[in-house]
């Protein structure tokens, strides 16, 4: 009895001692929550992590709110498990805000991608060609640009010329089309430059002649403005006003339209997305049949494809040059943010862009090496300084 008794006041003293250490447990889950809110949370941590989002563009800003929203970056680029290291993720209140915050971030980081960053690779350039300019155009073409996007370069001609491809290594596509200079010809080339490109996957087709020189570097930096799945027409409007012509595809002939096109002397480019919508009238030689309907040369077909019957605009631009122009206007410090620049030809030798640099106007008639040079310091044949 009395050893009993012992051993039950022994038994609540144990059980006293573990209910009191249960409370003492649960203090902190009592706790209202409002505290928890103000456990300092390890954000600076992750800050350093300056975000650099898929287009290269750091989301770094000083603006407290939006310092907020590039840690919230993190995370949900980081994903999970910098969530957990970031947050108290035991505690529940910031668990819905927190998902709708990562919403958000997402809509943000798709805004940020209108924009593309393009790399050579991404674009189709097409020289159009023909066999009488191998040797009087076009190699000083293969020595100039060419030989900085060589494999993305296409030189479209109407003959096959084993020796020049040999020496080069460029990309001669012999189109088969007369070698006459007349609309048909031209626009024969037009229509295996367009199939050629799809063919491609490449992201933007851009058509340039054999008298033009192109500044890679510029015309990176001017489609990176833009995305190739948008409907997207750049050049330079060779008029001051648009071209009015007789409406045969859709109609016969009794209506006139009125539409704006971009000059091939000039150079021009079309995103994927927008050629893509021009097969109907463009792709396995439908391009030649919608110019002989209308009767126009090959850029103002391509004009009235895309901006009378796909009613999208031609974004006109002044970065892109013929040797229609006067080029000797074109003030000498901004010669190497232009797109293209060109040359006055036979009956006009002194239209040229006014830079100097290394080659004399006698070396260098063209302009195109001293050009280079200035762009291009360390290629061999530069004067070195
Ligand atoms: C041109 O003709 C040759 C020989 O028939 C052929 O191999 C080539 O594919 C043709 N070129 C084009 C662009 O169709």
């Amino acid at each position: 009895m009395h050893i009993a008794s012992i051993g039950i006041s022994k038994l609540c003293f144990l059980f006293s001692l573990a209910l009191c250490g249960l409370l003492f447990l649960l203090i902190p889950a009592l706790k209202p929550p409002a505290q928890q809110l103000d456990w300092p949370r390890p954000r600076a941590q992750v800050r350093p992590q300056r975000p650099r989002l898929s287009n290269g563009v750091s989301a770094a800003s000083d603006d407290s709110q939006k310092a907020e929203s590039t840690t919230r970056l993190v995370i949900s680029l980081a994903g999970q498990k910098a969530l957990d290291e970031t947050e108290n993720t035991k505690d529940e209140n910031y668990v819905p805000k927190r998902s709708g915050d990562l919403q958000g971030t997402a809509g943000g980081l798709l805004r940020h991608r209108g924009h593309d960053l393009l790399i050579l690779e991404d674009i189709f350039i097409a020289v159009k060609t023909t066999r009488k300019y191998h040797t009087s155009r076009l190699e000083l073409l293969i020595k100039t640009w060419i030989s900085q996007a060589k494999e993305h370069t296409f030189i479209f001609t109407d003959s096959d010329d084993k020796e020049l491809q040999m020496k080069t290594g460029t990309n001669l596509i012999n189109t088969n089309c007369s070698a006459a200079h007349t609309r048909q010809a031209l626009c024969c080339k037009m229509s295996v430059e367009y199939d050629k490109f799809i063919e491609s996957q490449k992201k933007w087709f851009c058509h340039m002649d054999d008298d033009n020189y192109v500044i890679l570097p510029s015309l990176l930096q001017l489609l990176s403005s833009y995305h190739h799945s948008q409907d997207v027409y750049l050049g330079r409007a060779s008029l001051d006003h648009p071209i009015e012509a007789a409406e045969r595809v859709r109609n016969d002939g009794s209506v006139s339209v009125k539409f704006w096109f971009a000059t091939g002397g000039a150079g021009f480019c079309i995103s994927r997305g927008l050629a893509l919508k021009m097969s109907p009238w463009a792709s396995l030689g439908n391009f030649i049949s919608t110019a002989e309907k209308i009767r126009l040369p090959d850029d103002c077909t391509v004009g009235y494809i895309i901006e009378a019957l796909l009613e999208v605009t031609l974004t006109h631009s002044n970065l892109f040059h013929s040797h229609l122009e006067n080029l000797q206007r074109l003030p000498t410090d901004t010669v190497l943010e232009q797109v293209t620049l060109s040359y006055g030809g036979f009956d006009n030798r002194k239209n040229v862009v006014s830079i100097v640099g290394g080659f004399s106007l006698a070396k260098d008639p063209t302009r195109f090496q001293t050009i280079h040079c200035l762009l291009y310091a360390d290629t061999d044949w530069c004067p070195k300084k």
